[in-house]
């Protein structure tokens, strides 16, 4: 039996950072369920706005500070998707953190794209981002369009990333005239670490500050519709993010950036060993594992575990 004389009002407003729109459905006259269960009169339904490169730019016209944060597998996208991040980036940094290799080099295109594809699934509002790993753009811009194209089309990605300045320039016009959004990345390009002879932070002198003023104008000319800044000084990163109107995505590279991206294992402590400076920590989680592991073992060795209510 469903209640008459509907009385409701609906409203919906936008709320916070997060970027929800709330739906408010309330009165005298919200339907009962057929069963018996009275549903309560004023409920909220949230209701999530997609993010897309549009949202991402108004962002910074508007101001508002822009979240992103990796992510590489079906539950840990679920928990940041459900967080309200603007941004789930695919990093090529699943070889150190998830694959166990000292740096993003060995990672291949077929293996971004098996971690892509579980991200995507998960995902209900952010914008997921791909990023193209070492070898899969540099050789030609022919081999730069096709796997630029597998991101979208095998793993559901919305755009792509990838890592340079000037020198990327005709690569990233090239895969952005075919219509797939890119995210620049300069600073410390991790892909370059063998040139670059290690993780250093970049453009501390005149001459490579310069340099990357020059990167990030170049990166917008071509197209891009935001720019990753890693390990610049916080003062280099605020001149290049008042310069550019496309927004900054900071990592290492201080306060005045358009958003902030961390690696996800690393905010959540899932690594008590890699210690690095830019990095801020808002979870143990490697700590609460290994003691619900512990607990497991020690429950099954004094025969705690399964209990009767586990078991059939
Ligand atoms: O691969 C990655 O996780 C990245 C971020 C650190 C920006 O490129």
């Amino acid at each position: 039996m469903r209640d008459s004389q509907p009385r409701q009002e609906i409203k919906a407003s936008r709320l916070g950072s997060g970027g929800f729109f709330v739906l408010v459905v309330s009165g005298q006259g919200c339907p009962r369920h057929e069963n018996g269960f009275e549903q309560a009169e004023e409920f909220e339904m949230e209701k999530k706005k997609k993010v897309t490169i549009l949202e991402i730019g108004a962002m910074k016209q508007a101001g508002e500070k822009i979240t992103m944060i990796t992510a590489y597998d079906y539950p840990f996208a679920k928990v940041v998707d459900d967080a309200g991040i603007d941004i789930i980036l695919v990093g090529d940094s699943v070889g150190t953190v998830i694959q166990g290799v000292p740096n993003t080099l060995p990672v291949t295109m077929d293996e971004m794209i098996y971690h892509t594809r579980m991200v995507a699934r998960a995902r209900e509002r952010a914008l997921v981002v791909f990023d193209l790993p070492f070898m899969s753009y540099q050789a030609s811009l022919e081999q730069a369009k096709q796997n630029a194209g597998r991101a979208l089309k095998e793993a559901n990605a919305e755009a792509v990333k990838l890592e340079g300045g000037a020198n990327m320039a005709e690569t990233i016009s090239a895969i952005v005239n075919i219509d797939i959004p890119v995210m620049g990345h300069i600073g410390l390009t991790p892909q370059s670490v063998h040139r670059l002879g290690g993780f250093k932070v970049q453009g501390k002198d005149e001459g490579t500050r310069k340099k990357l003023l020059e990167d990030a104008r170049a990166v917008e000319e071509a197209g891009a519709f935001a720019v990753v800044l890693e390990l610049v000084p916080a003062e280099v990163a605020k001149e290049i993010t008042e310069m550019l109107s496309i927004p900054t995505i900071g990592i290492g590279a201080g306060i005045h950036c358009d958003g902030q991206v961390l690696v996800l294992h690393d905010l959540l402590g899932l690594y008590p060993a890699r210690k690095l400076k830019m990095v801020k920590q808002y979870a143990n989680l490697y700590e609460e594992s290994r003691k619900a592991v512990e607990q497991f073992c020690k429950e099954v060795k004094e025969k705690k575990f399964p209990g009767p209510e586990h078991s059939f």
